[in-house]
């Protein structure tokens, strides 16, 4: 018992109503096995397929399916705080659009939408149901909700038919459910200060020198880190993109200047820095108080250069912090990356080119290089920028956890 990968973790195990809900008996014992509290909730179809006695017998608690029993309220808020990780297995089709759409006439479903925990689903229908635009836009919303899901397996279905659809096996659902918790703690404990999006540079009250930088990398990133137990601080550039209210403490700022007072301030605590933020190397060396007439021939703008906060931050880290940069390239990149990364002394830098479509400023994907120092680069595909924030920690944890940990 004393490697019990779970032990400690408290798991809400979500059944819906899919023939595949007789292999949860399987998976409830092998979360049991890990040493995980499980408490089981079925929607009404789900206990036609499995009994809730064989779940409550294996999970040791009382299974919950209406969100009224036996004249008492079952306390959906309660259950959706009390647990580190939420799994649905299986996910019906029509719990999925359920789901997508926010809708909530079960326990179920009342109990995801009060989930302050993540979320793993691992779907299970009929290959048609499967394959229809429906089924793949709603799996889509969910994704970009924060919902992680569970590849479908490949095989024979209850229709007869061989294809994709079957519910991931409960030994992979096991495995997904170790990784995402043995993630979810990584930076517990530890100050991560972020920075992201543009800064502008005013020129005059209305106008100003800025670049088209969204923040969302950063904003992905912070999410990422809070999900996995840190305490987050978001020093973030002038940019329309919401932040999810909670708990990221966000400090809003304009120029570099500021971006840089933020920092400077900050840094001191901070256990790892990503630089994130599109600061703007140069600003004008006058700043009218007034708006600048036309005038008749040319306009000269004399531009200063801006503080180069992660060169800064750099020079004055210690050993047991990490600074992490990025550097967005049109050519040679990684050899401007590498000469960055150098330059500015930073642990790893994240190199995407405006040569790959879908990367870049505003778009919702990126691919990225990934450099550790001293280590080889590593390629990744075209993907959503909150599973790039997924790869970047990922990343973090697997060359420096020696370094954060010691
Ligand atoms: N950076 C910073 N402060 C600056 C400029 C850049 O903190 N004044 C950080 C960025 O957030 C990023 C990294 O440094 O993590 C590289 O940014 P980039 O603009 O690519 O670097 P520059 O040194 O400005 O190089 P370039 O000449 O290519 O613009």
């Amino acid at each position: 018992m004393s490697n019990a990968t779970l032990s400690g973790k408290k798991i809400l195990l979500g059944v819906t109503g899919s023939i595949a809900a007789y292999k949860v008996a399987t998976l409830t014992r092998l979360l049991i096995r890990e040493g995980a509290s499980v408490r089981v909730i079925m929607t009404p179809a789900a206990a036609r397929f499995i009994s809730p006695l064989t779940l409550s017998t294996l999970s040791r608690h009382e299974v919950l399916i209406e969100l009224m029993d036996e004249g008492n309220w079952n306390n959906h808020v309660a259950l959706g705080l009390w647990a580190d990780l939420m799994v649905i297995a299986p996910l019906t089709a029509n719990t999925l659009a359920a789901m997508a759409t926010g809708a909530c006439d079960n326990l179920l479903l009342a109990v995801y939408l009060s989930a302050r925990c993540p979320v793993l689903v691992a779907p299970a229908m009929d290959e048609d149901m499967w394959r229809h635009p429906a089924t793949q836009r709603n799996l889509e919303q969910l994704r970009s909700d924060g919902v992680e899901w569970i590849p479908v397996g490949h095989g024979e279905l209850a229709s007869g038919l061989v294809g994709p659809g079957r519910m991931a096996e409960p030994e992979a659902i096991l495995a997904v459910v170790q990784e995402r918790l043995r993630k979810q703690g990584s930076l517990t404990g530890k100050k991560v200060l972020i920075t992201a999006g543009p800064t502008w540079e005013p020129l005059d009250p209305v106008r100003f020198i800025g670049n088209r930088s969204s923040g969302k990398m950063g904003i992905a990133l912070a999410k990422e880190a809070l999900d996995r137990g840190a305490t987050v601080v978001l020093v973030l550039g002038p940019t329309k993109v919401e932040v999810p209210e909670g708990d990221i403490q966000l400090i809003r700022v304009q120029t570099a200047e500021e971006m840089y007072a933020a920092v400077a301030d900050l840094f001191p605590e901070t256990d790892i820095a990503v630089f994130a933020a599109a600061v703007a190397d140069y600003r004008p060396a006058e700043r009218a108080d007034r708006k600048i007439k036309r005038k008749a021939g040319e306009l000269t703008l004399q531009l200063v250069p801006n503080p180069d906060i992660a060169a800064l931050m750099g020079k004055q880290k210690t050993p047991r912090q990490l600074t992490i940069g990025f550097a967005l390239e049109t050519n040679d990149e990684l050899t401007h990356a590498r000469e960055k990364m150098e330059k500015k002394q930073l642990d790893m830098i994240v190199l995407n080119s405006l040569n790959d479509s879908g990367a870049g400023f505003e778009a919702d994907t990126n691919k990225i290089t990934i450099l550790p120092a001293g280590n080889n680069p590593e390629e990744y595909q075209l993907k959503s920028k909150s599973a790039v924030a997924t790869d970047i920690w990922d990343s973090i944890f697997r060359y420096f956890s020696d370094r954060l940990y010691t």
